[in-house]
């Protein structure tokens, strides 16, 4: 975010997961647009790490593909042999000490130039988390502190205690300078957005509290599935995990923050922390009063049939990891004190699309309706976050005609002005961010630690039942019952 260069960029950016599914689908097509944006330093070579077995050539037809799947025919051959140069690959099993060996050996080979910067980048499960951290420094790799850097995906732990366990072991050998804690969604231009909506504008912020909201409502739905992605997800993912704990709450916190003193990053991360100490714990014995967890069952995609999650190759029989959650949240703070905040993300749900919607509450008088007041649609925000990026104020006018009737009107202001302003991925402002060695956009841990201690008391209940998930067909809103609205006429908005 910031444009200060604070440390030189690297010489070697070692990415260990490279032929995964997140290197796939994110990390080497924005490292590609980095390339041609002419923003990675020239003497960067990339380092793949990967399980699978690939000649040099043969990762190269494996790199070209993945440009090819991504960007189809707008993959300019020479910036793709440019970046193609940089790439050298290595597999091997990341558990083993020869690994790190030929690791080293292959890091130390003669190269141009005096840089000696290394990134590492943990695209990797987070059960390997741990193994890697210490290789990394059993072989020399955490020194020079100030020069060596981390990169860690999330989610960050699997629960309170190993996320404590995660941040032990990282510190025992590397700085906190040195660690870069990656939750994409801070790299989105429109969650960066968000701040500036709410705190450049003064028509927005008197009306953002108790006094005036009803409730707010914050959706990530994906239309696709969990695809190849078992191994990770069924195991240590889960919509909670992979998606609440961090995404949701990442945005709740943007949502409900104080104004900062500055845009500094701490400044603003000491904010989002307090939000997070105020939510309200759910008590084990009321997860299912406030939380709906479920899978998706056989169902369509595009108009495709699809099959359910307990069919996906990989998943484990008994599985009762949840491809879908829905969770009401409260903050007990000044700000916010009785306002319910609903989350919820999934996969297979009818489309993809990420939201937040303020509700407002009723206007105290009822001057122009002759229906009941609850009948009547209060105004709401909705902030669009992707993949269209847009505003929409609801606002009640005067419907033409005879008699003083209103009717909805939408306010409409999209996020972007001209054709020219391409969207860009998350991943490559973070990517760039991490080759410049600029935290700002970059999660401290006290964020993390704290938004587990509102998510573990709903995992630990859940480890000890399976009753309560649900079942919603692919291609839906998830599942019709029950829900945890805390009024009957608070719905879901889908639209
Ligand atoms: C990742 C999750 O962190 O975010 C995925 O592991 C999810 O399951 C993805 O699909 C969503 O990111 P985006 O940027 O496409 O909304």
């Amino acid at each position: 975010m910031s444009n200060q260069e604070t440390i030189p960029g690297p010489c070697h950016f070692v990415i260990f997961g490279a032929t995964g599914n997140l290197a796939t689908i994110k990390l080497l097509p924005c490292l590609y647009n980095l390339e041609a944006a002419g923003r990675i330093p020239g003497d960067m070579s990339i380092l793949a790490l990967g399980r699978q077995d690939h000649t040099h050539e043969s990762w190269l037809e494996h790199l070209h593909k993945v440009l090819q799947d991504k960007f189809g025919n707008k993959v300019d051959p020479a910036i793709a042999a440019r970046f193609a140069k940089r790439f050298a690959y290595m597999s091997g099993d990341l558990r083993e000490a020869d690994f790190y060996q030929r690791l080293k050996d292959k890091l130390a080979e003669p190269r141009e130039g005096s840089c000696s910067n290394i990134v590492f980048y943990l695209s990797i499960i987070p059960k390997d988390f741990n193994t890697v951290i210490n290789f990394l420094d059993e072989y020399g790799f955490s020194q020079p502190r100030g020069l060596h850097r981390i990169v860690v995906e999330k989610p960050f732990g699997t629960d309170l205690e190993t996320a404590q366990q995660l941040n032990r072991s990282l510190h025992k050998h590397f700085d906190e300078e040195q660690i870069y804690r990656i939750d994409h969604y801070l790299g989105k231009e429109t969650v960066q957005n968000l701040l500036v909506y709410r705190f450049a504008n003064t028509l927005i912020e008197p009306l953002w509290n108790r006094n005036y909201i009803n409730h707010v409502q914050i959706t990530v739905a994906e239309d696709f599935g969990i695809g190849t992605r078992a191994d990770y997800y069924d195991k240590s993912g889960g919509a909670m995990r992979d998606m609440l704990q961090n995404h949701l709450m990442q945005l709740l916190t943007v949502v409900a923050m104080e104004p900062p003193a500055t845009m500094e990053a701490d400044a603003v991360r000491d904010e989002k922390v307090k939000v997070l100490k105020s939510l309200r714990i759910i008590p084990e014995d009321k997860v299912t009063d406030h939380v709906v967890r479920a899978q998706y069952t056989a169902g369509t995609a595009k108009g495709q049939p699809v099959h359910g999650y307990m069919d996906e190759p990989g998943v484990d029989p008994e599985s009762a990891t949840e491809t879908f959650v829905a969770a009401k949240f409260y903050i007990d703070n000044w700000r916010w004190r009785g306002v319910p905040f609903y989350l919820r993300t999934g996969k297979r749900l009818a489309k993809t699309e990420s939201s937040i919607s303020i509700r407002f509450r009723h206007p105290p008088q009822h001057l122009f309706h002759n229906e009941e007041l609850d009948h009547i649609e209060p105004n709401w925000i909705h902030l669009l976050l992707q993949p269209t990026e847009h505003m929409n104020m609801e606002m009640h006018v005067r419907a033409p005609g005879l008699g003083m009737n209103t009717r909805t009107v939408a306010l409409n202001a999209s996020y972007r002005q001209a054709e020219d302003e391409k969207p860009l991925e998350a991943y490559q402002a973070l990517l760039l961010d991490v080759i410049r060695g600029d935290k700002t956009l970059f999660i401290r841990f006290d964020e993390v630690e704290w938004a587990w201690r509102v998510v573990d008391p709903i995992i630990k209940a859940w480890a000890k039942t399976k009753s309560d998930v649900q079942g919603y067909p692919a291609g839906t809103w998830g599942p019709e019952a029950p829900q945890i609205f805390d009024c009957h006429d608070q719905e879901w908005r889908n639209d």
